[in-house]
């Protein structure tokens, strides 16, 4: 991409031509200082002031895969001032997750969501200080313990029921399946967290109300990599691109639906008749800590965005390989009959699924939902593959280049679940090869929920279904 296309792509064009005019001697002379650079890890020569933000693109795990090919494992790059270094192999991204771990998982946080008055409350773009643990600790013993699953397991399978049955109403007309089994997960999330529905499988769009429409522009502006303000600070309070205050709107239309159901059960914890055993969601369990508004709308906003949008697009990128690959479809097709003799699938029966198993592992090592993993931030200077990350790096680590790798994998690009039959690997964190959720102190805590939803979606759509695309349409064209 070239400078032109990446100002008009951005919108900046005419905001950028004059602050970086008035500013230009500034940088310059700020640059003529640089920081410590000896031993950076290689990488591709950028232009003065702007460095390689040029060339990153909108696919950034696919440009720097390439800049991995040619410089190495490890490599570095500048978007303004800012040091950026990604990891593209096992042994790299073991150094960052597991030996330096300590030093590099702390967050640098996405223009979208600079929110002062709410980032205190973050689990996802808190430093890995004490809030945040004990933000981890509630999240892990209220929704993601096995004991916590285990609880949610009737919802689950409920949430899952209204799909099947919409999908048997609509047998034979074209869906989006991404849709509705976005909406599945996030009605899923909201019982267990307020119990109630938001979204309506009869209004895919969210017509009806714009909290669908408001979510999601909320995942695109987080997602915005190309953010301006956090690589060139000296322009980062005019929000030249607009994403904090677009997203500030969104995050008021957002919060503007939870606000009056927090009220009503902050009456009901505050009660003197109140007793734990009373308690029913998530909500209540938040109150009883004494969480205030702003913590409830964080947290909640965060575990609905986390958990929805990367089990919609495993389960999209699935369904998309069965329909690529049909044999791979009997197999799992035969395996459930084989060995689930009820009507409905539950969640008990799940484990016996060891091909479904296997190509649940197969999509995740070709289409990590996060393929860069979430930005880590190093808090320290230290080194890696003997050579030094500066303080302040912002740190990726590229699942979707370590999937692809001939070196990793044997035929990297061909999607077969056997590879995974007999063997040992998991995503759990402590395969460097696999490493869908993360590892180490930031990895995915939602890693049981998210499994255990995409396991329940797939066995019983393909149990009940036949996929296929509208119109003859070219499965090998799906992109
Ligand atoms: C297939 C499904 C999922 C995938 C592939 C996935 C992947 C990830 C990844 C790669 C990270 C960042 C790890 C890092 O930066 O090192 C992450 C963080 C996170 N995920 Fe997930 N996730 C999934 C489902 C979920 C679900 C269902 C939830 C909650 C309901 C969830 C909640 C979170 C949270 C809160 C964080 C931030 C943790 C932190 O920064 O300490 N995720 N996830």
């Amino acid at each position: 991409m070239d400078i032109t296309s990446f100002l008009r792509d951005n919108n900046l064009s005419t905001p950028f031509l004059v602050l970086s005019s008035i500013f230009f001697l500034l940088l310059v002379i700020k640059l003529a200082k640089p920081t410590s650079s000896k031993k950076l890890p290689p990488g591709p020569p950028g232009l003065p002031i702007i460095g390689n933000l040029h060339q990153l693109g909108r696919k950034p795990h696919i440009s720097t895969a390439k800049f991995a090919r040619e410089y190495g494992p490890l490599i570095s790059f500048r978007l303004g001032k800012q040091i950026l270094v990604v990891a593209s192999s096992p042994e790299a991204a073991r150094e960052i997750l597991r030996t330096q771990d300590h030093l590099l998982s702390s967050r640098v946080v996405p223009a979208a969501f600079q929110q002062p008055s709410l980032i205190p409350h973050s689990l996802m773009w808190s430093d890995a200080n004490l809030s945040w643990k004990s933000l981890k600790t509630l999240c892990r013993t209220e929704l993601f313990s096995a004991k916590a699953l285990e609880s949610h397991s009737r919802l689950r399978e409920q949430k899952l029921g209204h799909l099947l049955d919409f999908l048997h109403i609509k047998q034979g007309e074209t869906i989006n399946m991404e849709d509705v089994v976005f909406i599945t997960l996030f009605n899923t999330l909201t019982s267990i967290i307020f119990s109630r529905d938001f979204l309506d499988l009869k209004d895919v769009h969210g017509t009806r109300d714009g909290l669908n429409e408001s979510l999601h522009k909320i995942i695109e502006y987080g997602g915005n990599i190309n953010d301006f303000g956090s690589f060139f600070p000296i322009f980062e309070r005019f929000d030249l691109q607009g994403i904090r205050k677009e997203t500030v709107k969104q995050y008021e239309k957002t919060f503007a639906y939870w606000e009056d159901i927090i009220e009503e059960r902050r009456v009901h914890v505050n009660s003197p008749t109140w007793s734990s055993e009373h308690a029913r969601s998530f909500l209540d369990r938040m109150l009883e800590n004494k969480f205030s508004n702003n913590q409830i709308y964080q947290l909640v906003t965060e575990v609905l965005v986390a958990g929805t949008n990367t089990t919609t697009s495993l389960v999209g990128w699935a369904m998309t390989e069965l329909v690529r690959h049909k044999e791979v479809m009997s197999k799992i097709a035969e395996e459930i009959k084989r060995e689930v003799n009820t009507d409905k699938i539950s969640d008990s029966q799940l484990s016996k699924l060891t091909y479904l198993h296997a190509t649940i592992k197969e999509a995740l090592r070709l289409h990590p939902p996060v393929p860069l993993l979430l930005p880590h931030k190093a808090t320290e200077t230290c080194e890696v593959l003997n050579y030094t990350i500066p303080k302040n790096s912002i740190i990726f680590v590229n699942l979707w280049a370590m999937g692809r790798d001939p070196k990793v994998w044997d035929d990297p690009l061909s999607f077969k679940p056997e590879r995974f039959i007999d063997s040992k690997l998991d995503f759990k964190g402590q395969d460097f090869e696999l490493l869908p959720f993360g590892s180490g102190r930031r990895i995915c805590p939602g890693m049981p929920s998210g499994i255990k939803s995409v396991q329940l979606i797939l066995a019983s759509v393909i149990r009940e279904f036949d996929l296929v695309l509208p119109n003859d349409a070219d499965p090998m064209k799906l992109i």
